[in-house]
């Protein structure tokens, strides 16, 4: 039979023992996360989107989708609208968007600078603008209406003061504005 100061020492060899395992666990554990966050952050293995496009913003004004003549609301040959814009401290371009409702749209926009916020009350778009990157969001208005369009992301100083506008039309009145034009804003 074992004594109790045997018995006692027995049981402080198996806690040490556990404790040590655990420990090993932990670490091991903790090295591993540190090993993939490194791992993921070298390689550049995090992307906003599953399916990413990409924008100079350096080149923006100069060329391409994004150029000021190609910003606005346009239809498509299929009857859906695409609506295109840059943020940039602090507004955004064009600062008054106009769509018609009851129809696709699919807003396509990207940032100039630093990281903006693209949000539009009363609705579910709510995205970031990063530079570098184009962010692509579909949305159907059911109704006519004013929907402001604040920026949602801290971007410097005035990042208060960076609203747009977002004026859903009825199709016809859509129509009419759009007859005489290749893109269209409500920006006087
Ligand atoms: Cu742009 Cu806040």
């Amino acid at each position: 039979m074992t004594s109790g100061t045997e018995q006692h020492d027995l049981g402080e060899a198996v806690a040490a023992r556990v404790e040590r395992r655990w420990a090993t666990l932990s670490i091991v554990i903790v090295g591993l996360l540190a090993g993939m966050a490194a791992f993921i952050g070298i390689h550049q293995a995090t992307m906003p989107q599953g399916r990413v496009e990409t924008a100079d913003p350096r080149t923006l004004h100069v060329s391409g989708e994004f150029i000021e003549s190609n910003l606005g609301t346009a239809i498509e040959a299929d009857g859906s609208v695409t609506v295109r814009a840059i943020g940039q401290q602090y507004s955004f371009t064009p600062q008054c968007v106009v769509v018609p409702a009851n129809t696709p749209v699919t807003f396509r926009a990207t940032s100039a600078d630093v990281v903006h916020g693209l949000l539009i009350e009363g609705t579910n778009i709510n995205t970031m603008l990063v530079p570098g990157y184009i962010s692509e969001l579909p949305i159907r208005f059911s109704a006519a209406g004013d929907h402001a369009m604040p920026c949602q992301e801290f971007c410097g100083m005035g990042h208060q003061g960076m609203w747009g506008k977002i004026k859903v039309v009825d199709q016809a009145t859509f129509r009419g504005m759009m007859a005489t034009r290749r893109r269209l804003t409500c920006v006087d």
